[in-house]
């Protein structure tokens, strides 16, 4: 592991993270609705998306929407498995976020020289990642693990680590969460109803995530 290395992919990943807001997690079920879907959320202001390799579709996915939507970055979200790291980077995977981070895999994502959102559920897991140099990670579930006071808790003792807050959050509490100062940016799919996606009713995605910027921006203004 080369500690500088980790160090600039860790910046990279805030940056990213800080820029979007709210980190779109997409999963999909063919590389054509990716890339709709992609360019909806787009349209509605974020400037990445985290598609989950959760379906067969979700590589080729990833591929179309590098190659199909300029201007967004586009990741790899679900990463579980080693082999996964080497075949989302080969897609054209530009970040990497797991749900947990088991140790052989954080090692991996601390060489693999990619932008990585680790994730995490509680202090002790945040300090593992941390001593391995990562200083921003995936709060997941963080509705189902103690939501917003559990973010404000984790402000003292981890005041270095910064945190994408990720499953149960909506577009009520995105801009309560991106208030906190150890908060980059919040995850989700509130914004990608599965009835909208069925129904092709990209419109209402590009709307919806709209509407959550621009409440986040109203509350943090
Ligand atoms: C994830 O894997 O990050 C979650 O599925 C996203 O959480 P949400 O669907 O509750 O927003």
């Amino acid at each position: 592991m080369d500690p500088a290395r980790l160090k600039s992919t860790q910046y990279a990943a805030i940056g990213l993270l800080r820029a979007t807001r709210i980190l779109p997690v997409v999963t999909v079920s063919s590389p054509a609705q990716g890339v709709a879907v992609a360019r909806a959320l787009q349209a509605g202001g974020v400037t990445a998306i985290e598609i989950t390799l959760r379906t067969p579709a979700a590589l080729d996915a990833i591929a179309a929407v590098r190659h199909d939507v300029a201007g967004i970055v586009v990741g790899a979200g679900t990463v579980i498995a080693l082999p996964q790291i080497e075949a989302a980077r080969s897609a054209g995977a530009a970040f990497l976020v797991t749900p947990g981070t088991p140790p052989a895999l954080a090692d991996a994502l601390a060489d693999c020289g990619l932008p990585v959102v680790p994730g995490a559920a509680t202090p002790t897991e945040l300090l593992a990642l941390r001593e391995r140099g990562f200083r921003v990670c995936k709060l997941f579930p963080a509705s189902a693990v103690g939501g917003l006071p559990l973010v404000r808790a984790l402000q003292g003792p981890l005041a270095d680590m910064l945190l994408c807050p990720t499953g149960g959050i909506g577009e009520d509490d995105a801009p309560q969460y991106l208030a906190e100062r150890n908060v980059a940016c919040v995850g989700g799919s509130w914004m990608m109803r599965t009835e909208w996606l069925a129904d092709e009713r990209y419109d209402l995605v590009t709307e919806a995530t709209a509407r959550s910027l621009a409440a986040i921006a109203r509350a943090n203004s």
